[in-house]
């Protein structure tokens, strides 16, 4: 008996010597171990063996199916390792040819000039607060010294909003002024912050869209006076359009919660109808500012006797339109991808006002 197991090993390996490929090799192990192979129709042969044949020919031949199955395995993956390296040596990846262009975005000019305001300002010790954009008309107007009998509530065409459950009438900020208000309730002075943020009025032409964006700054402190704005005002603006001899012009204008007010102008020059910024004896509207209204602090808790503070605000995309020469408005909100490859800035690119602010701030 153990003569022929050693007889079936023998027709094993040779039938495994035959075999070229992993199909050749699961028919040696069909006609060996499958339900009608050689070594299946012993092992069924065991019970009719005597105890002690059995105890011989059992083992021997569980050994054989081992052996078997191993050699098989060792085979199939030398099969699969060949083949692999067979692929490998035929088949090839061409990369010479170029890779699909990625498709990158890039920084709506707004965005861009916010954090150039942002970061200027920044660099001045300001921190940046925001506030809500459906907001208590209290805090867009009356704390800001706007009663509602007052003509400036018409100066800003008001998107009104359904009152409160408590009875607040509530609006969609018209400027980012509402926000003083929020930090000077919250907060103690000192306080030195700068706002950005969307704001909405009712118009709609080359200079006006019903959405656009404000950066308001507010300073409160113990002896903080007009010079401090002039400073602040100067040394940012000729960071931001990066000219050192930048000429700036304080206007009296009035603003409700601002005493005294004033507008600030940029020297310009409009030549054959090009808007030159820094060069020419022209001048150029570009933002408000005062010294905080009295009446503002006092609404807020702060005593107007020991405190002052000056505010200042301006449009975000006015500041874009000219430091980049961008025409219209209107544009900036269209979502025309050509408009934004055009005036759109690279992410990755270091921030152009970075050189502004070498020469400009002077630290
Ligand atoms: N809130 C004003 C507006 O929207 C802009 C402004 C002017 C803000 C003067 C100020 C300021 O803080 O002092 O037209």
């Amino acid at each position: 008996m153990t003569q022929e197991i050693e007889m079936i090993w023998k027709d094993a390996e040779a039938a495994l010597q035959k075999t070229t490929s992993v199909e050749e090799l699961e028919n040696v192990r069909i006609s060996f171990l499958g339900k009608k192979g050689t070594i299946t129709q012993q092992l069924k042969t065991l019970g009719r063996l005597t105890p002690e044949e059995r105890q011989v020919v059992a083992p021997a031949l569980n050994q054989l199916k081992t052996k078997l199955l191993s050699s098989l395995q060792e085979k199939k993956e030398a099969f699969e390792t060949a083949s692999l390296n067979e692929k490998l040596k035929t088949e090839s990846l061409d990369i010479s040819l170029p890779a699909q262009p990625l498709d990158a975005g890039s920084l709506h000019p707004t965005r861009q000039v916010m954090h150039e305001v942002i970061s200027i300002f920044g660099q001045m010790g300001f921190t940046v607060a925001e506030g809500p954009e459906v907001e208590e008309d209290t805090k867009n107007f009356d704390l800001l010294n706007i009663p509602s009998h007052h003509p400036a509530r018409q100066m800003q065409d008001t998107f009104y909003l359904p009152d409160r459950e408590d009875g607040q009438k509530m609006v969609l900020r018209t400027h980012t002024s509402p926000v003083q208000i929020r930090t000077m309730l919250t907060q103690e002075p000192p306080i030195q912050i700068i706002v950005p943020g969307r704001v909405y009025r009712s118009d709609y032409d080359m200079t006006h869209t019903p959405m656009f964006h404000q950066v308001e700054a507010l300073m409160i402190g113990e002896n903080i006076n007009m010079g401090h704005l002039k400073g602040c005002l100067v040394s940012f603006l000729t960071a931001f359009f990066g000219i050192n001899d930048l000429p700036v012009r304080f206007r009296p204008s009035y603003f409700p919660f601002t005493e005294p007010s004033a507008e600030v102008d940029i020297g310009c020059s409009r030549k054959d109808g090009t808007l030159k910024i820094g060069a020419g004896d022209d001048w150029m509207e570009i933002l408000g500012c005062g010294m905080v209204h009295p009446n503002v602090l006092e609404n807020c808790g702060i005593d107007a006797k020991r405190y002052q503070g000056f505010a200042l605000g301006m449009g975000v995309e006015r500041m874009a339109m000219l430091k980049y020469g961008i025409p219209d408005l209107r544009t900036f909100f269209e979502g025309d991808l050509n408009w934004h490859k055009h005036y759109g800035f690279n992410a990755f690119d270091a921030p152009s006002f970075l050189n502004g602010l070498a020469g400009g701030i002077g630290r």
